[in-house]
């Protein structure tokens, strides 16, 4: 059968991005032809990592992931990012109820901006349920290096930033 190609976008700000996003990335080169990973620029907050440290880190994480992987920077809205790049899914993933609530929004907001694109809800494996950007940040700001929850690489990063003995 031939059909056309799928094209999903995983937005986030990735800032680091943690083995629970790329649980979720391979979730879904699973369902979908091609995967662009988007990394939000701005945020309100200020993020650790410059948009180009946060892409590098998804680049070498996504190494062993194939050409059907593709990685982006964005800045404004998300379905603008989305429709440049012929995409017409957006993929989030939700590790627990307390996700659901803001995701819902965002899925809606984004529906009623861009009628035709839908959202994907995928659920990480359970043993990421617990696992954030921004938890892994509180824990290696505070000197503790727990392994299993970001690429070595990305370890090694922060460990650097927050000036941790090597
Ligand atoms: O990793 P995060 O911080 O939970 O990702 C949030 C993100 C980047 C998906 C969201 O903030 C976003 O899409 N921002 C772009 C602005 C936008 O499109 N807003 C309208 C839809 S709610």
């Amino acid at each position: 059968m031939t059909g056309k190609k799928v094209i999903a976008i995983y937005p986030g700000s990735f800032d680091p991005v943690t083995f629970g996003h790329l649980d979720i990335l391979r979730r879904s080169l699973e369902l979908f032809d091609t995967v662009i990973a988007a990394i939000l620029v701005n945020k309100e907050k200020q993020p650790l990592f410059s948009p180009e440290e946060r892409l590098e880190m998804m680049q070498e994480a996504i190494g062993d992931f194939g050409p059907r992987v593709e990685t982006i920077y964005f800045d404004g809205l998300l379905v603008e990012a989305a429709r440049q790049h012929n995409a017409n899914v957006i993929i989030r993933g939700i590790r627990a109820v307390s996700d659901y609530e803001y995701e819902l929004q965002m899925a809606l907001m984004n529906r009623k901006l861009a009628p035709d694109m839908e959202t994907v809800f995928l659920v990480p494996d359970q043993k990421y349920s617990y696992l954030s950007s921004r938890l892994v940040k509180e824990v290696f700001s505070r000197g503790c290096t727990p392994e299993c929850l970001v690429p070595d690489a990305v370890a090694r990063r922060l460990v650097k930033k927050y000036n941790l003995p090597q």
